[in-house]
């Protein structure tokens, strides 16, 4: 690891440099250790994708419950651990799992596909009568109003849930929520719980009533465990997906040949929109604690030690990935982890897939052409990585069809 670099710090991920880093530890093959640094304790940094589905799969010797990302795991741990899925291990975490798939069973997914839709041709219909439009802010509707409406957000509370959310991601932003990113999570806690609570007496055909009728090992959920689990949905489903789109959609402007063929519908969507997943890496890295002795990339990982797990650079090696910094809508098989992998592997794939594939599929269907009309914006954080405003100039189709 180059002397002097810290991977907990977010302006490393903005180096123009850091792919070359990412490639020479992956060339490297040891895993390497980085330093403990005043309150964050130190970690293992995994570059490479053999290691990375090691640790990924190995749940009994590589724990969630201490924290899923560094910002958690290295400081001061997750308070929501055993409660919410990402942070809970073990029988706790497949019940939790069991619930999950519940709420994201393909009824749900095929209800929420139609509000998807029209959110996207909303969007995309409203934006190209607007001279420069950032997809960025353009795209961060798409999936507040997908996982809003399926937990039952009322439509006028999904400015505020966005707010909220990207504030505890530390997405820096123009208006007036809470910069803390603690204070911001204790605020859209809060709003969830008086959401739960107004539903108790209110059920509907919503993701909040169906976990308000489920059980985990034989108990009905606790407010509490509600709660997190919507939040974990909010967290782990909006950010992450815009990224993708908005990176995704900056790579074929840059490559004209690429969008011409997604947009004449000469490519496979599905394949592209896998691409978007692997070349965007949104979910930079994923954090697991040892609980058991591990030999891993010529180290020793002893119990206790955090482990940070680089998707971001596993999905670009070149031991699994053929050509990895090749763009490439046509590239299968392609195993990237943007999703994860092993027991916590993204329960949503199928709904940020549907996403993602109407996104495009409504810009397909109502834009000519496109262009950039400033510089892109990379996303300042440590955990979500990608193009987080994308100046854009469009011209729409004569006529629609
Ligand atoms: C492109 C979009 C998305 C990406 C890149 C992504 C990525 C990930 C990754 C890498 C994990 C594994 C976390 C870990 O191992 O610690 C994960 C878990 C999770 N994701 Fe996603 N996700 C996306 C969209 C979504 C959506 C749309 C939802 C909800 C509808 C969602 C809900 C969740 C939940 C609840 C978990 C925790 C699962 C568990 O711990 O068992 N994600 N996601």
């Amino acid at each position: 690891m180059p002397d002097g670099l810290d991977f907990a710090d977010p302006d490393v991920h903005q180096r123009d440099d850091i792919r070359a880093i990412w490639r020479e530890m992956r060339e490297h093959g040891e895993i390497a250790w980085q330093e403990p640094c005043g309150e964050r304790s130190g970690f293992w940094v995994i570059a490479r994708y053999a290691q990375a589905i090691e640790v990924l799969r190995d749940s009994e010797g590589f724990a969630s419950s201490g924290g899923n990302v560094l910002d958690t795991a290295a400081r001061q741990g997750d308070s929501a651990a055993g409660y919410m899925a990402p942070v809970t291990d073990g029988t706790g975490h497949r019940a939790l799992r069991r619930v999950l798939a519940r709420l994201l069973s393909p009824s749900m997914l095929g209800h929420a596909r139609l509000s998807v839709e029209s959110t996207a041709r909303d969007l995309i219909d409203d934006g190209v009568d607007t001279a420069v439009v950032d997809l960025g802010a353009t795209a961060a509707v798409l999936p507040v109003a997908a996982i809003c409406g399926l937990l039952g957000v009322p439509v006028s509370d999904r400015a505020r849930v966005l707010g909220l959310a990207r504030s505890v991601l530390a997405v820096p932003q123009e208006q007036t929520f809470p910069a803390d990113p603690r204070i911001a999570r204790a605020e859209l806690i809060q709003y969830l719980a008086a959401l739960v609570s107004r539903r108790k007496h209110d059920r509907g055909d919503d993701g909040i009533s169906i976990l308000l009728d489920s059980s985990i090992q034989g108990r009905p959920m606790t407010d509490h465990q509600i709660v997190m689990n919507c939040y974990s949905l909010i967290f782990g489903g909006i950010e992450t997906t815009r990224l993708t789109i908005t990176t995704g959609l900056h790579a074929m402007i840059e490559r004209p040949d690429v969008w011409q063929r997604v947009m004449s519908g000469d490519a496979d969507l599905d394949l592209a929109v896998e691409e978007m997943l692997r070349w965007g890496s949104a979910a930079m890295h994923l954090a697991r604690t040892a609980t058991a002795e591990r030999q891993i990339g010529g180290q020793t990982i002893f119990p206790g030690e955090i482990v940070s797990v680089w998707n971001v650079s596993a999905n670009f090696d070149e031991r699994e990935i053929a050509h990895p910094e090749r763009f490439d809508i046509d590239r299968t098989p392609n195993r990237h982890i943007a999703f994860g992998n092993g027991a916590h592997f993204c329960p949503g794939a199928a709904f940020a897939r549907m996403e993602i594939a109407t996104f495009l599929r409504q810009v397909r269907h109502s834009i000519a052409g496109i262009e950039l009309a400033g510089a892109p914006r990379v996303i300042r954080s440590t955990f979500l990585g990608g193009v987080d405003a994308l100046p854009v100039r469009f011209t729409r189709k004569g006529a629609h069809e």
